[in-house]
């Protein structure tokens, strides 16, 4: 799983930093090119000399120096890894990374990189029940860094707690399981849709809603790390597109609906877009104009094609079908309601009633309704999460369905049998 896969391996001061040289040893085995930064109180704990003699490579340890500067530079260093691993993170490393400073390598390195992180802290049990770290660690979470540990036991002061660096075997074992997810949509060709539409009224006003996209791009986005052939069509929203994902900017409901028909077809459908339901009939081509005494314009609508009940019910409809519904109380009745009537496998709900938590917001809370055998709804409501956290959460829950539905022999176009009926 880790041949030639290139590891960025950051070690800060801790007495767990010895740990970090079986680590090195256990990737160097595996296949994997090692490259180390050692912080100075890292360096406290091992010797620049060992850790490039295991890593095979010259380990780095100072921002300002002028040969790593002129051959490497922190920058390239980051951006030639697949994977950034810190072990251990100290607590003082930790709070860096949270806060974004970049006053030494190690640090500048991670700020100025767009790689995945795992960090395994190793401190006391009192820094790492702080609720300075743990707030610290949250914000980590949040961005998408993957923790491993730490672990309860003897800690090298005596004491004993939670904050023990989890052993090199584990926090191989979680990058090994990290290089092994990129691979667990392989082969998948996903169609996403993400944000609001616009719905013109004239040239200059229209009418949307309050999405962000922040949920929709989410999901693209580690779809796509997954190893998923991602396309994303996204109405209009001040996101960047994620990396590597193939990006189709529409504005309303009806470009929206044909561009997911031209991509059709695919293997799993994801409708996560606040789509208009209406649209202005007849979109003046002029700006309308206030007149004295005037009443205001009446506008009529019509309504725009549901573009999640049309893939659902489409000939060439992907394995499976995922829809989202917003819903304001009453939750779990409307959802499995809407669950049926637009046709779909699964539907993400949640509840919008208090829609400052939810629209524009970093985090979600959302509930797992699936569709079952013999007209059966299996239900799971997932804690408040970051939205980063919701997609993984997604993603993990579609690679264990084709992966189960593998298991079962089924080819992909008998997918969707198992997945509604
Ligand atoms: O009916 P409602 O708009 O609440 O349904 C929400 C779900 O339906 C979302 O998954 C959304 O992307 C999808 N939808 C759609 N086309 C529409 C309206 C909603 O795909 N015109």
């Amino acid at each position: 799983m880790l041949k030639n896969k290139s590891i960025l391996l950051v070690i800060t001061g801790g007495i767990a930093a010895y740990k970090s040289l079986d680590l090195i040893r256990q990737y160097r085995k595996a296949g994997a090119a090692v490259k180390a930064i050692i912080t100075k109180g890292g360096e406290q704990f091992v010797t620049p000399l060992s850790v490039s003699a295991l890593c095979e490579n010259q380990a780095y340890t100072d921002l300002w120096s002028l040969k790593d500067e002129v051959e490497m530079g922190h920058i390239r260093l980051s951006r030639e890894a697949d994977l950034i691993v810190v072990a251990p993170a100290s607590a003082d490393f930790t709070a860096k990374l949270a806060q974004g400073r970049a006053d030494d390598l190690a640090s500048t390195c991670l700020l100025a990189s767009d790689k995945d992180i795992l960090l395994a802290p190793a401190m006391n049990h009192k820094m790492w029940e702080n609720p300075a770290t743990q707030k610290n660690i949250t914000t980590l979470q949040k961005r998408g860094v993957n923790i491993i540990g730490p672990e309860n036991g003897e800690m090298a002061c005596g004491e004993t707690g939670l904050g023990r660096m989890s052993e090199p075997d584990t926090i191989f074992e979680e990058t090994a399981s990290y290089f092994r997810d990129r691979q667990r949509l392989t082969g998948l060709k996903v169609v996403v849709t993400s944000g609001p539409t616009h719905e013109p009224i004239d040239p200059v006003r229209y009418i949307s809603n309050q999405s962000s996209g922040k949920q929709g791009h989410a999901i693209a986005e580690i779809l796509s790390k997954w190893g998923a052939e991602v396309h994303l069509v996204s109405g209009p929203v001040s996101l960047p597109p994620p990396a590597e994902v193939q990006y189709y900017p529409v504005i309303t409901a009806n470009d929206m609906l044909n561009q997911v028909k031209a991509l059709m077809t695919a293997d799993i459908f994801i409708g996560v877009a606040a789509v208009a339901d209406w649209r202005v009939k007849t979109p003046s081509d002029t700006k309308l104009k206030k007149a004295a005494n005037a009443a205001p314009p009446r506008l009529e609508m019509s309504e725009n094609t549901d573009i999640l009940k049309y893939v659902s019910s489409a000939q060439n409809r992907p394995a499976l079908v995922i829809g989202f519904a917003a819903e304001t109380g009453n939750l779990m009745d409307k959802a499995k309601a809407k669950l049926k009537s637009k046709g779909c496998d699964w539907l993400l709900a949640n509840d919008v009633t208090h829609t400052n938590n939810i629209f524009g917001s970093d985090e979600n809370h959302v509930n797992l309704i699936k569709s079952e055998k013999n007209n059966e709804f299996s239900c799971e409501e997932w804690p408040r999460l970051s939205k980063k956290e919701v997609a993984l959460r997604l993603a993990h829950e579609i690679a264990n369905k084709f992966k189960r539905c593998e298991r079962e022999g089924k080819d992909d176009k008998n997918l969707n049998l198992i997945s509604t009926k």
